[in-house]
């Protein structure tokens, strides 16, 4: 079911809901598939519905940690009316006795109704979809793709600026091994967006995704100074440096993070709000979290309904 929406599949019949099998890239969707889930999660948000995941069962397989996504994922899943059941690292499981992923999803396919499976691997997704015979929802495989977080982030800056167009946006930090910029990236060449790229040299977004945005017409710039562009973006996205994702001794180690503190805010536009995937490890300090800019948390609430509208789409169709 590698497939995101089966070929053919008109934008009227999306609306409907019954064509979405698998979310495993966020370059698999279309702006209108886009727009849908975000009008899904706002209804999920504003109306708060029970019982659209009744009698399903949703398999949680994180062979990495996570805090937010496998803990909306179930929250989600369990405010619908639905079952979870899954492991938060492969330690206790067959992986362990030389089981392959193949096999493992092949038979967690047949005991759940869909599959959320966070894995170290880039492309580990995409295989789980081709084994599984049922719907497999990517929560990120690798440095490659955080597909879910993406759709979480267009909801928080849509409800926090009221549209995705016409934006600013800095993305600063780990920009060469966040998966969840790098789905972002993708994303925003999908809308009217200008990006200021801050990244330490080695941390510097992927060539292949600069020539991507070139490509799709989208307006960039790199810097080297935090203070330069905040007074310039509507949007501040920081991200953490992803030390799980390199060698000690590699000159990614030696970067140092850029910091934001609350006096670097003076400057800013008065609509600016700052966003963080999250996990913080320094980037944002803890003084920024009072000031209205402020909006990583409710960042991180909106993985909620996003995922109630992920699921209740790829098991329903929809909201009925
Ligand atoms: N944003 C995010 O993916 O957080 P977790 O790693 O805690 O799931």
């Amino acid at each position: 079911m590698a497939t995101i929406y089966r070929e053919a599949c008109a934008p009227s019949a999306i609306a409907a809901g019954d064509c979405l099998s698998d979310i495993i890239s966020i370059k698999d969707l279309t702006l209108e598939q886009i727009q849908h889930i975000l009008q899904l999660a706002t209804k999920m948000k504003q109306e708060r519905p029970t019982d659209l995941l009744k009698n399903k069962i949703i398999a949680n397989c994180f062979f990495e940690p996570s805090t937010r996504t496998r803990l909306s994922f179930e929250t989600a899943t369990l405010k619908l009316g639905g079952n979870v059941i899954g492991f938060t690292s492969d330690d206790a499981t067959s992986i362990k006795k030389g089981e392959t992923l193949h096999d493992t999803i092949r038979v967690i396919s047949d005991y759940a109704d869909l599959i959320v499976i966070r894995h170290s691997h880039e492309g580990a997704a995409r295989l789980a979809a081709d084994v599984s015979t049922r719907p497999v929802i990517n929560a990120g495989d690798g440095a490659n793709q955080h597909p879910t977080q993406t759709l979480v982030d267009l909801f928080t800056i849509q409800e926090c600026q009221q549209r995705l167009d016409n934006l600013s946006i800095a993305l600063v930090g780990d920009l060469k091994y966040g998966r969840t910029i790098h789905s972002l990236v993708q994303a925003c060449m999908l809308f009217d967006v200008r990006l200021f790229l801050v990244a330490p040299p080695a941390l510097a977004l992927p060539e292949s995704m600069c020539d991507a945005l070139k490509n799709a017409g989208i307006r960039f710039s790199f810097h080297q100074s935090l203070e330069e562009v905040i007074p310039k973006v509507d949007i501040l996205y920081m991200q953490r440096i992803q030390q799980e994702r390199f060698q000690q001794n590699s000159q990614a180690a030696m970067e140092k993070p850029f910091i934001l503190t609350p006096n670097m805010l003076d400057k800013a536009k008065p609509n600016l709000k700052v966003l963080h995937a999250l996990p913080r490890v320094k980037e944002i300090d803890v003084g920024v979290d009072s000031m209205p800019q402020a909006y990583y948390f409710e960042q991180s609430a909106n993985g909620v309904f996003v995922r109630q509208a992920l699921l209740s789409l790829l098991l329903n169709g929809g909201v009925a």
